[in-house]
């Protein structure tokens, strides 16, 4: 089974009838380009013709006489988009584009419809005018994000990789049940985009803050998805982090030498 995974996003009224929505989608899914015809003045659906154009002016799908044309549909789009015939001759003319890549990311999409009026006239109630715009928003997740903490250098590591769009990082510090967030100049974060597939991987730097903290967390969040992934790193159990383990043994030296004086 193929898996569905449009999420519907929001739309705003343009034109009178026609609509324009966001659609957030995953890499490999399908997404439903809905739209239907509203008006009330037409009552036979049997002579609709409608196509689906996209920002390069080519056609997903065509269709006339109540069957597809496939001789219009752009190669690109051959074999990945399907209508619902049992919705057209309700006026609703959506279509399903399957097997999504990178390629349909940010691509806006039109639907052009026409409807005879079946009068011997041949007159349109609607004439090839513009329904409906859908932009697509193709998101990758991110695989698993790793962290590593040297409780040496008071540093904790958090890489991902092979996601888009660019991922959002934030650090957490837990302490019992509660969070904390980091100041943003104790982190360092370099994103890198690869150039022939487009995928991104991050590396964040956290220097840990002096604190009772018990354990850290970073979260990739893609923005796109709205997923967030975490990677937490328990610190050994009761120690609290000082500033660092040096300070510590200059403290305990400079306390000794302190005693023997007195
Ligand atoms: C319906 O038909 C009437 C009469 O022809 C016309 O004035 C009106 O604009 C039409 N409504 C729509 C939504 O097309
Ligand atoms: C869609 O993707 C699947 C799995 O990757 C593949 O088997 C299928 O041939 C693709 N279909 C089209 C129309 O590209
Ligand atoms: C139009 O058809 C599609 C595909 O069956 C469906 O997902 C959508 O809900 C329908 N829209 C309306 C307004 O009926
Ligand atoms: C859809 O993706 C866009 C672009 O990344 C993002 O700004 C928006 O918040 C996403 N919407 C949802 C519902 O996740
Ligand atoms: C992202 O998902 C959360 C719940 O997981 C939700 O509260 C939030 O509104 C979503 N963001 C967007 C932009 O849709």
């Amino acid at each position: 089974m193929e898996k569905l995974s449009g999420i519907l996003v929001g739309s705003v009224n343009i034109l009178g009838n026609a609509t324009l929505v966001y659609v957030n989608t995953t890499i490999t899914d399908s997404a439903v380009l809905e739209c239907s015809i509203q008006n009330k003045n037409i009552t036979d659906w049997s002579n609709v013709r409608f196509y689906w154009q996209d920002n390069r002016d080519f056609v997903l799908y065509s269709y006339n006489e109540g069957r597809k044309m496939a001789e219009h549909v752009n190669d690109y789009y051959k074999h990945r988009v399907t209508a619902f015939p049992q919705d057209i001759i309700r006026g609703n003319i959506s279509i399903i584009i399957k097997n999504l890549t990178l390629e349909d990311n940010e691509r806006t999409f039109w639907a052009f419809a026409a409807v005879l009026d079946g009068s011997v006239m041949k007159k349109y109630h609607l004439e090839h005018t513009q329904i409906c715009q859908v932009t697509l928003q193709i998101g990758v997740p991110y695989q698993n994000p790793r962290l590593d903490v040297n409780m040496k250098t008071m540093t904790a590591v958090c890489t991902t990789q092979g996601g888009f769009p660019a991922p959002e990082i934030q650090w957490v510090l837990l302490y019992t049940s509660s969070h904390q967030s980091v100041e943003s100049r104790n982190i360092q974060t370099t994103t890198m985009q690869n150039y022939h597939d487009r995928l991104y991987s991050s590396r964040s730097t956290l220097l840990i803050p002096a604190g009772p903290h018990e354990a850290v967390s970073c979260l990739i969040h893609n923005p796109t998805l709205n997923t967030t992934m975490r990677a937490t790193d328990t610190f050994s159990k009761g120690a609290g982090v000082t500033s660092s383990p040096e300070c510590l043994i200059s403290a305990a030296v400079f306390l000794l030498t302190a005693l023997h004086w007195l």
